[in-house]
């Protein structure tokens, strides 16, 4: 019915409710990591120490650093290394105090797959702040059948369980990082990736794991166990356009209902529930240039609360103050 399209089109911009919206922000850019040979530095995700230093994982690298963003023009430092076949690092989330799981993989980024991928733990209980840190990192699960492990989120409550979103099978895994095993946690057409990832970002909530999923165009949850398990189907909360470069990636609750949502290729979005449904709302423009975009945010800690850090595939750290938004 290609000549009834136009007349659609009309008919639900009328339909369109009107968003007043205030004018972007634009995140401080703190630090950006140097190019090398092989390009940008692609930062993959943050986790926020309670110090307020950050983590970085990278995929152009199989590194996690250190920043701190108090002292911005202090360069961020080599704080984990694994060892070769490893090449990137996606996923970081922090598990019990000061300990964090990592999935670390074998990454062809270009065809956004892994082989090998691994969950590590990172320990820095034993660490001090600043130059005196130190990480203690140990292999804890091989995930063989896993194409890309993205997004990693703690069970609150659960001691040492996270959930792995697996972009590539469209799965969440659950792992227990201290007995060393996995199981699938959550299994629904909805996760499931196409010619680009599916669930990616995820993050746990009240009684729901809230996600995104980079294909199918949507920001979804769905109710879970207090073990991470499944207890509902999966509900799709907002929608948004999937274009060749523009997608919605990696993404941050503020513990009021209200997430923030790396979106490619150069904005961060705000998703909550309005008098009339959930609604999202483009909040800041992160400048970034060509296709890469920002991947992930993360709230600062304590006095830092309002804070988001934003990073990018470029190399970029950013800082978002929210109140301003
Ligand atoms: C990465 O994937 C692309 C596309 O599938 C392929 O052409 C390329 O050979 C792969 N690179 C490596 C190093 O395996
Ligand atoms: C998770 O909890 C649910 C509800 O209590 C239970 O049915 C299920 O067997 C548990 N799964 C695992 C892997 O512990």
């Amino acid at each position: 019915m290609p000549f009834a399209f136009p007349t659609l089109i009309a008919l639900l911009t009328l339909l369109l409710p009107t968003v007043i919206s205030k004018p972007l922000q634009t995140p401080e850019t703190l630090y950006t990591f140097p190019t090398s040979a092989t390009g940008p530095t692609f930062l993959e995700n943050i986790a926020v120490r309670a110090d307020n230093s950050l983590l970085l994982t990278t995929l152009s690298s199989a590194t996690i650093y250190t920043y701190n963003p108090e002292t911005p023009h202090v360069a961020p430092f080599v704080l984990a290394t694994f060892p070769p076949p490893l090449n990137g690092v996606t996923g970081i989330a922090e598990y019990a105090p000061d300990m964090f799981a990592v999935a670390v993989g074998t990454w062809n980024v270009s065809a956004q797959r892994a082989t090998g991928l691994e969950i590590w733990r990172v320990d820095l209980s034993r660490s001090g702040g600043g130059d005196k840190i130190g990480a203690e990192t140990r292999m804890v699960v091989r995930v063989p059948e896993a194409r890309a492990l993205n997004g990693i989120t703690a069970v609150p409550g659960q001691k040492g369980r996270v959930l792995v979103a697996e972009s590539y099978g469209g799965v969440v895994y659950a792992v227990d990082m201290r007995r060393g095993t996995y199981e699938v946690a959550i299994s629904s057409a909805c996760l499931a990736a196409g010619d680009r990832l599916g669930v990616n970002g995820i993050h746990v909530s009240g009684s729901y794991a809230y996600f995104v999923n980079s294909f199918g165009g949507f920001f979804g949850r769905v109710a879970i166990h207090a073990n991470g398990t499944a207890r509902g189907d999966v509900e799709k909360l907002v929608g948004f356009e999937v274009g060749p470069m523009s997608v919605w990636d990696d993404f941050a609750t503020d513990g009021k209902g209200v997430f923030w949502i790396a979106s490619h290729p150069n904005t961060v979005v705000k998703v909550g529930k309005g008098r009339d449904g959930w609604v999202s709302e483009v909040v800041a423009e992160t400048g970034d240039k060509g296709d890469i975009g920002p991947t992930s945010v993360a709230f600062g800690r304590g006095r830092r609360q309002n804070l988001l850090y934003v990073v990018s595939g470029d190399g970029r750290v950013q800082r978002l103050n929210t109140r301003e938004v």
